[in-house]
């Protein structure tokens, strides 16, 4: 297999061709804040808290590092001003959903306080998940069943089981554990298997 030399925060590494810029930084032990990212799991790039900034020539920018593949001669940098004042605000946008468990850690990490932004109406209570999609894509890509979905758009979007497939839940329940709720999963909510 091919490899590539890149540098992480100065430390140089060298990675397989195909690996993430995130895989790389782990290598090093680099800790790079994630709530989508999972071992066993297919990366998604959902959440966007791993994002880091890489430097090619002359330019810098942003990108997510679970999804992005290692380059030769790439020089990433994991905390910058410019990352962290991102992660600052994806924090504040979970926070008020989520407002315990690994978010509020991550949160209080980075020095998110509080957010300024609110649930919409007194009555809306935090659902305390972030939609980072792990139990869902689990369910798919370990357990090879569909068990676990999305339902709704937009503000209305949440994580449901699929109609009449709740029996096999009750029995697996292997998605709870990876949970960035910091608590089990609340399924409540059927939705119906026809889109
Ligand atoms: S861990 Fe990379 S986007 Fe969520």
């Amino acid at each position: 297999m091919n490899t590539v030399t890149l540098t992480i925060n100065g430390q140089q590494v060298t990675a397989n061709e195909g690996t993430t810029v995130l895989e790389a930084a782990r290598s090093l032990g680099i800790d790079i804040p994630t709530l989508c990212a999972y071992d066993e799991l297919e990366p998604a790039g959902v959440c966007r808290l791993c994002m880091v900034e890489i430097k090619q020539g002359k330019k810098t920018r942003l990108v997510t590092s679970c999804v992005y593949p290692v380059e030769n001669g790439l020089e990433v940098q994991t905390e910058t001003d410019r990352v962290n004042q991102n992660r600052r605000m994806l924090l504040e946008l979970l926070l008020p959903v989520a407002p315990s468990g690994p978010i509020n850690a991550l949160a209080k990490r980075y020095g998110v306080e509080k957010s300024r932004f609110e649930l919409d109406g007194p009555k809306e209570a935090p659902t305390n998940c972030s939609l980072c999609g792990l139990c869902v894509r689990y369910c798919e890509q370990v357990k090879g069943e569909f068990v676990v979905g999305f339902t709704g758009r937009g503000v209305n979007r949440k994580v449901a089981l699929v109609a009449g497939k709740g029996d096999e839940c009750a029995f697996c329940r292997q998605c709870y554990s990876i949970c960035n709720s910091g608590r089990f999963v609340e399924m409540a909510e059927v939705f119906p298997d026809q889109p």
